[in-house]
């Protein structure tokens, strides 16, 4: 694959020299940046937000808010007093104390990043979750979780079955005229009356941050812990990856319910003292133009589908924009396709930097950095104190241009720390030589850039949401005409993936598009809206292995028109 030649940005506060740096860095190094380096007192809050509101920062915005209804803005200092305000809320009418899980339910909006904030000034574990999640999603992520105290609004209250969820104390409603009652509270009234002081809980560096539930190829969502050590490199690479820079006004459009929105949505800019845009309301090419030319945003931090999506509205609307305040503009979740970036290029006379990782690496891993050449189609390089590699299904390392098991060497700052409740599956990462083996397969060419090919297991990607095969079938199957499900991604020019199920259908019921129709809704309503199948094909019955399990790989092949392969362990 030849390098194209496109212009170097060159950022300031970067890699110059790549190959140099990495031979020397060490994480230490990062770490000298915090003051509890010295004394091991440490809070992700204090470091993202106090630090700054107690510097030269203290007046600049930390947070530009718009949706439909509001548009706001708060400097360091405000979140500061905002932060402790919420945190003074929970601890008082939630009880809430090191270590407890308080979950997070609601759209995009200040109070969102109040509560998590403050849950975290008090040592309290967060787990955000995604506004789409319907009533199946939320029980399984507040049960697996024993969360204590759940913050959400009063139209997604009724998704969440209360009466179920014994280790639920408290629910703190963020709306007008809530009516408390019990477990019920007024998240709001309290806190405005709250004070603005809060002693701040001080941890260990491996005590708990945040809970992200994510989706592998089987089993239930597994909740990936993050700690506060994960700042280091939420830090390093927020200078290295995004290039932020004192001036910068930076937007990531992803969701706090998913780990880009948490890593590069809060904690990245905020450590780095940089200027937040945050925005709700829906996606539509006006809305995300408008945004960049409104705040001037200079660094913006999205994925591929949504850029595709921006791709195929045109360059029309582009014109009634102006967008010269771009300097950089990064991707991640899925492959970044070359004509993206030649479109990047093109309309916003930028390259768009891919990135790799993912919710259980809590961090940038391998990425194209400001200072460093693109090879459009390719992930770039590991950044330093990072070492990945591609190995076989051994652990041995393999040269380059071999296909294999992406691996990462142990020992990054932004690790996870463990799986919630499952030590075993956390184990299952790794090879016994000290490999974290993330599920992807790709090969690393001579000059040392790694190519994405796919996933290894049957993880589906959809418009960058990582979705769990094994979810959507337990769905399905609930659904009463459904007596077999298997679900697949099938390859979307826009969506990178589509979710597309096989269902065999119960005694008595009859294939139609009204069937079809209703299995879609019972998914989407009972479970998330993200996944619900796009495409749903009836078969009178689905390839089992003899012990029953659904072959998604011959539904692929079924799909793609491919050879099925060995069928040695199919039934019949
Ligand atoms: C995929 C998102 C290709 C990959 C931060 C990974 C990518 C999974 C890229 C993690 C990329 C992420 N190119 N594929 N630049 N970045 N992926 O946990 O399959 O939601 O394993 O984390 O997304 O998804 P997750």
């Amino acid at each position: 694959m030849k390098v194209e030649a496109l212009p170097a940005i060159k950022g300031n506060y970067n890699l110059q020299d790549y190959e140099e740096t990495y031979k020397t860095f060490d994480w230490k190094e990062t770490e000298k940046s915090f003051s509890w380096s010295e004394t091991g007192k440490v809070n992700m809050a204090y470091e993202a937000i106090d630090r700054h509101a107690e510097s030269f920062r203290k007046n600049k915005i930390a947070l530009y808010y718009r949706n439909d209804s509001r548009k706001e803005k708060y400097t360091f200092k405000e979140l500061k007093e905002l932060t402790n305000k919420a945190g003074n809320v929970l601890k008082s009418y939630g009880d809430v104390e090191k270590g407890d899980r308080v979950f997070i339910f609601m759209p995009r909006s200040p109070e969102f990043y109040f509560a998590a904030l403050g849950a975290i000034k008090l040592g309290a574990i967060v787990g955000p979750l995604f506004e789409a999640f319907m009533e199946g999603a939320v029980k399984d992520r507040l049960e697996d979780s024993e969360a204590k105290v759940l913050v959400t609004t009063p139209d997604l209250l009724y998704r969440v079955p209360v009466d179920q969820l014994p280790a639920l104390k408290t629910i703190f409603i963020v709306g007008t005229d809530v009516e408390e009652d019990g477990k019920y509270v007024d998240f709001l009234k309290h806190l405005e009356d709250a004070p603005s002081s809060l002693d701040i809980e001080w941890v260990d560096r491996n005590d708990g941050l945040i809970l992200h539930y994510t989706s592998g190829s089987t089993g239930k969502p597994k909740g990936v812990l993050h700690v506060h050590n994960a700042m280091i490199q939420h830090y390093q690479t927020a200078k290295w990856v995004l290039d932020l820079q004192e001036e910068d006004i930076y937007w990531c459009t992803a969701d706090p319910g998913w780990v880009t929105g948490t890593s590069y949505g809060m904690f990245g800019p905020w450590l780095t003292g940089t200027s937040n845009v945050i925005i709700g309301g829906r996606f539509s090419p006006d809305a995300w133009y408008k945004t960049i030319e409104e705040f001037g945003v200079t660094v913006w931090y999205s994925a591929p589908t949504s850029f595709r999506m921006l791709m195929g509205a045109g360059d029309e609307v582009i014109k009634k924009y102006n967008l010269s305040t771009l300097r950089h503009i990064l991707s991640v979740g899925e492959p970044l396709n070359p004509e993206v970036i030649r479109w990047g290029r093109k309309v916003f006379n930028h390259r768009i930097h891919d990135t790799w990782w993912m919710t259980e690496t809590g961090a940038h891993l391998i990425c194209n950095y400001p200072s460093m050449e693109i090879k459009p189609g390719s992930m770039g390089k590991p950044i330093p104190g990072v070492e990945a590699a591609i190995v076989d299904d051994q652990g041995n390392v393999l040269p380059p241009n071999r296909m294999g098991n992406l691996a990462i060497k142990r020992g990054w700052p932004s690790m996870m720390h463990t799986i919630w409740n499952n030590q075993a599956k956390y184990d299952s990462y790794f090879f016994p030589n000290g490999w974290y083996v993330s599920g992807d397969s790709a090969y690393m060419d001579e000059d040392g850039y790694f190519w994405f090919q796919g996933r290894v297991d049957d993880v589906i990607m959809t418009a960058g949401e990582r979705v769990g095969p094994f979810e959507v079938e337990s769905k399905l199957l609930e659904h009463p005409a459904v007596a077999e499900a298997g679900v697949i991604g099938k390859p979307d020019p826009v969506r990178g993936e589509i979710i597309k199920a096989f269902v065999a259908l119960m005694d008595g019921y009859e294939e139609s598009d009204e069937l079809k129709e209703d299995i879609r809704q019972f998914v989407k309503k009972g479970f998330a809206a993200h996944a619900a199948p796009r495409e749903i094909e009836f078969r009178d019955k689905l390839p089992k292995t003899r012990s029953g399990k659904i072959m998604r790989r011959v539904l692929k092949a079924w799909e793609l028109d491919l050879p099925v392969g060995d069928l040695s362990t199919m039934e019949d």
